[in-house]
């Protein structure tokens, strides 16, 4: 790496599950596969290399990351296989895509272990880094029992098949019922600095130092980013939006772990270098409102 080059390493790291450091400021792989403008898988293995030579171990994916030849999965294995032994590689499961790309229905907890078997497999790995239990739609999260599936979950931790769990798309009672059946290293759910309404999940992740990883960090491209005092705030640090975004969330708490996703090498950069934005309290101020 040249002097001039970000690192992701700026942003300080994170034990997530108490054991395996990752930099606050990681990646998340959705967007070489949907959304995005990659359309040859090889565009998306230079993502990550990219990627990965900033700095970043703590990759964001999932099995239904997928269209066509762009597998978030696949691409990758193929990128960064043989893994280096500080990348963590985090899933999801839950989702059911049932022969299209957006997700129809919800595994049962009988058919959990086939999609964590189908991560493994397709990943390249003999054990996944963490693995979530994405709860819902894409609704406000709630309501819905998760700890049958979560109790799967567990038991396939037990074998070695996965070393840390999480929970995705869940309020404070859900993630209360999953911290009932087996430890919770990290919980990801909708939040940036346009939506802030999850305050409440996000003080238990901080008190019981659990990892909370924002799921759209930057809106997810189509909520707006742009409030009052972010331009202006990216203005006295020579930032972007994106990047007063970022520095944003990674300074509401010591435990947010940011996942940007992009399908542009310039855009990971620019992503990487927001680890070493740090906001002052006038900042923080101009951007409560
Ligand atoms: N648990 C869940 O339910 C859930 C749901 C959604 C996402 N996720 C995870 O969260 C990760 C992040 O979410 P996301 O990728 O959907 O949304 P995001 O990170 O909020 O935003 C990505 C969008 O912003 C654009 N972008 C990225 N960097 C930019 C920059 N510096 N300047 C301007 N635009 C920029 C990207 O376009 P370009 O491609 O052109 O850079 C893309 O359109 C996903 O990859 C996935 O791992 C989880």
């Amino acid at each position: 790496m040249t002097m001039n080059q970000p690192s992701a390493t700026a942003a300080g790291d994170f034990p997530l599950g108490g054991d395996l450091r990752v930099n606050r400021l990681g990646f998340g792989a959705m967007r070489l596969a949907l959304g995005g403008r990659i359309r040859d898988p090889e565009e998306g293995v230079a993502v990550l290399r990219r990627a990965v030579e900033l700095g970043v171990n703590h990759i964001d994916t999932a099995g239904f990351y997928g269209f066509g030849d762009l597998q978030a999965h696949e691409m990758i294995r193929r990128g960064l296989s043989p893994y280096s032994d500080d990348l963590v590689i985090a899933t999801k499961v839950g989702p059911l895509l049932e022969g299209g790309v957006v997700p129809t229905g919800q595994a049962t907890a009988g058919q959990l272990r086939g999609l964590v078997e189908e991560d493994l497999r397709r990943l390249g790995r003999d054990h996944l880094d963490l693995v979530y239990l994405r709860v819902g739609g894409m609704g406000r999260p709630g309501g819905e029992e998760v700890a049958e599936r979560f109790a799967a979950l567990a038991e396939l931790r037990d074998q070695g098949l996965i070393r840390h769990l999480g929970v995705s798309n869940v309020d404070a009672a859900q993630l209360a019922e999953a911290r009932a059946v087996a430890p919770v290293a990290a919980v990801q759910n909708h939040f940036h600095i346009g939506r802030r309404d999850d305050a409440a999940v996000l003080a238990r992740c901080e008190e019981a130092g659990i990892a909370y990883v924002p799921f759209f960090p930057l809106g997810g491209g189509r909520e707006p980013i742009d409030r009052p005092g972010v331009v202006d705030v990216a203005a006295r640090h020579g930032a972007t939006p994106a990047q007063v975004a970022l520095a944003w969330l990674l300074a509401a708490s010591p435990v947010v772990l940011a996942i940007p996703g992009s399908s542009s090498p310039d855009h990971v950069a620019e992503n990487v270098a927001a680890a070493g934005l740090r906001l002052t309290a006038d900042d923080l101020a101009d951007l409560a409102g």
